[in-house]
């Protein structure tokens, strides 16, 4: 992934931590067999200092938890680490309904015999791979109690009813947890104890610049630069309280951009994506006053990026 080690090269991403993932890669290399499971990235992860904080600990051999407010890049950044480290990735979603069946794997009778169905953490473990934990802490504890030997010096899977395993030196779980906002749930201390926790913060100013104009490379500089003073102000009203989180979403900010090049106006972009996020009609008016001051309602594609 040279275009990755060039990026955060550029990014000036410490270059002792970038020799210790080559060096990490030179010692497990790819393989053949999982090598459609080691991501190719789109998106590249901005924020230097959050780089430097998961190599470290992901290098250390660590296992990662990243927490914080929604699209602040976790999921992006977990599929950049795999794709760095040349690893390949599995992704599980954790629900209310996440068993240790569905983790480990499941015992199947086909007809004739009684096979092992291997689940997406014991193929993790033995296969080399990194395991993203999505949303880690919405399965109930009894279903994470497995993987509590993984996580720790022990690196097994050691379940009663299955043959124990260890996990491959190279194994790693990087976990994903969202807070501040309702439906949140703690994660427990036994398991937020197995990881190296790394707080997510919001994306400055200068590299939301970056990162719309290699999103949307032909955008208007003008209207780009309005765009992040415009998220910059809605970060400042929700910190205040005057506005709730819900019309915060850099999600919703890039989709408005792609609504834009698709045709629709200014306005009918951004009352899509981020307006009508909200579903209270005193805080739509709010957040409406708050773009209307930055951004004519009626910019057109032609305007936007600058025909
Ligand atoms: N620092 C950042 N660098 C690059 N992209 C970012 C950054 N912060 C947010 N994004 C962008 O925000 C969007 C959401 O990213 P992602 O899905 O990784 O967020 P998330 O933190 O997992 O969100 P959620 O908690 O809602 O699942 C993507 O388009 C991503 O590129
Ligand atoms: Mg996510």
């Amino acid at each position: 992934m040279e275009e990755l080690f060039t990026f955060l090269e550029s990014e000036g991403v410490d270059r002792a931590l970038l020799a210790g993932i080559r060096a990490f890669r030179e010692q497990y290399p790819a393989e053949a067999e999982t090598a459609d499971r080691v991501p190719r990235p789109e998106y590249f992860y901005y924020g230097r200092k959050t780089w430097e904080l998961a190599l470290a600990a992901l290098l250390a051999g660590k296992n990662l938890l990243l927490a914080g407010p929604k699209a602040t890049g976790k999921n992006v950044l977990s599929e950049n680490l795999g794709a760095l480290f040349g690893r390949p990735v599995w992704n599980v979603s954790f629900h209310i309904n996440t068993d240790a069946a569905y983790l480990i794997g499941t015992d199947t009778y086909d007809g004739q015999a009684v096979t092992f169905r291997p689940g997406p953490i014991w193929l993790c473990a033995s296969k080399g791979g990194f395991g993203v934990l999505d949303e880690i802490n919405m399965a109930k504890n009894e279903a994470l109690a497995v993987l509590h030997a993984a996580l720790d010096f022990r690196r097994s899977l050691d379940v009663p009813g299955y043959e124990k395993t260890d996990l491959r030196p190279e194994t790693r779980f990087i976990g994903t947890m969202n807070y501040g906002y309702a439906g949140t749930r703690d994660l427990n201390e036994a398991l937020t104890s197995r990881f190296a926790v790394l707080d997510m913060p919001v994306i400055s100013e200068e590299n939301l610049q970056k990162l719309i104009s290699r999103r949307y490379p032909r955008i208007s500089v003008k209207i780009r630069d309005q765009l992040v003073k415009l998220y910059g102000e809605l970060e400042r009203k929700a910190e205040s309280a005057e506005i709730s989180d819900a019309a915060l979403d850099l999600r919703g900010l890039l989709d408005a951009v792609a609504l834009m090049e698709q045709g629709l106006t200014s306005g009918d972009a951004l009352e899509m994506c981020i307006v009508n996020k909200t579903f209270d009609a005193y805080e739509r008016r709010l957040i409406r006053d708050v773009i209307e001051a930055r951004l004519p309602a009626d910019l057109t594609r032609d305007v936007v990026f600058g025909a």
